[in-house]
């Protein structure tokens, strides 16, 4: 489907601004903090063996379920050259214009920068805590940037700028969970691990929230069609196409999914919450202009969150846990 002209200038003219929101949104090399700075400095001959004996120590507490959560969420953060290359090709992002990128270009380029620290971080720690069988991870991550994804946003900025809105904040509320859940179990060095990322996912959050408010301003009705549009096919999580080895495509994800509800770290609550909350910041009641088409839109958008709230409260959660080749049962119990 042909993307109308508006879209492109609507980029455009938000591209301008580009410089700004990556000072606003993004933090310096030299400022933010990196991998390293939460694992045992392995340059250290006198600390470094027994940094690592604690944290294996520490990860002995944990239950089944967080390892696999751990482990999907990490493999979620590894799958980074899908995203990547998926908003490279986003209408208005141009890697090659007059010669050299535009501003959206540098925006992907510097938001990737800052999210590889993420799958960077948490798959040395979960190499060193010797809970999970590394050779399933890294398969099941080969597997997930084999089969790319489809997000249904097609090459549309607006419906993708609505995605990542939606996605930054589920993969804040995920790894804040995760952190708590650690401090929980006594294990404060993942906890710091996984709030500092969560904090990453936030400013990501807020930067592309403000993207879609910004389109809100100069095209409305088309802005609102594009969030009903969205919404009306479900978000889909990027490692929706999750596999094991020797698996088919997207074999993992139920497992994987029913696992972080189990332990209440991603739930269907949280996916009305979100919604709610988008519609709540781009006060979605409040936007004025709009077509006969983007009014449906809107009331659709208006009534949805109650509306899957009550599918949600029918959902059963499977008790029983699923064992995954990521993690042996009989090295975590
Ligand atoms: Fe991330
Ligand atoms: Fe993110």
């Amino acid at each position: 489907m042909a993307l109308d002209n508006i879209r492109l200038e609507v980029m455009k003219l938000l591209e301008k601004k580009v410089d700004s929101f990556v000072d606003q949104f993004l933090i310096p090399v030299d400022k933010i903090w990196q991998p390293t700075d939460f694992l045992p400095d392995s340059q250290n001959e006198d600390t470094f063996f027994d940094e690592v004996k604690e944290l294996r120590e520490l990860a002995k507490e944990l239950p089944y379920d967080f390892w696999v959560v751990l482990v999907g969420d990490t493999i979620t953060e590894e799958a980074l050259p899908t995203y990547e290359s998926w908003l490279m090709d986003v209408e208005g992002v141009d890697q090659h214009e007059n010669g050299k990128d535009n501003g959206w270009a540098k925006w992907v380029r510097y938001w990737t920068g800052e999210e590889n620290r993420h799958g960077d971080v948490l798959n040395k720690y979960l190499y060193l805590s010797g809970r999970v069988d590394m050779i399933e991870v890294e398969r099941t991550t080969q597997h997930l940037i084999n089969d790319g994804f489809d997000i249904g946003t097609d090459r549309d900025p607006y419906k993708n700028f609505v995605y990542t809105s939606f996605q930054e904040l589920a993969t804040y509320i995920s790894h804040n969970r995760v952190a708590k859940m650690a401090r929980k179990y006594g294990n404060k060095p993942l906890s710091k691990m996984c709030k500092i990322i969560a904090g990453d996912e936030m400013r990501h959050h807020n930067a592309y929230s403000e993207f879609v408010r910004n389109i809100f301003e100069v095209d409305p009705s088309q802005m609102m069609i594009a969030f009903s549009d969205m919404m009306k096919k479900k978000i889909i999580m990027p490692a929706y196409f999750l596999r094991e080895s020797g698996q088919a495509m997207g074999s993992a994800f139920e497992e994987f999914s029913w696992a972080a509800q189990r332990i209440g770290v991603y739930t269907s609550q949280d996916y009305v919450d979100i919604m709610q909350r988008l519609i709540d910041r781009w006060e979605i009641d409040k936007i004025i202009d709009l077509t006969d088409e983007a009014e449906k839109a809107r009331d659709f958008l208006m009534k949805l969150p109650a509306r899957m709230q009550r599918i949600g409260e029918r959902l059963v959660i499977p008790e029983d846990i699923f064992e995954f080749k990521w993690v042996q049962p009989a090295i975590v119990k």
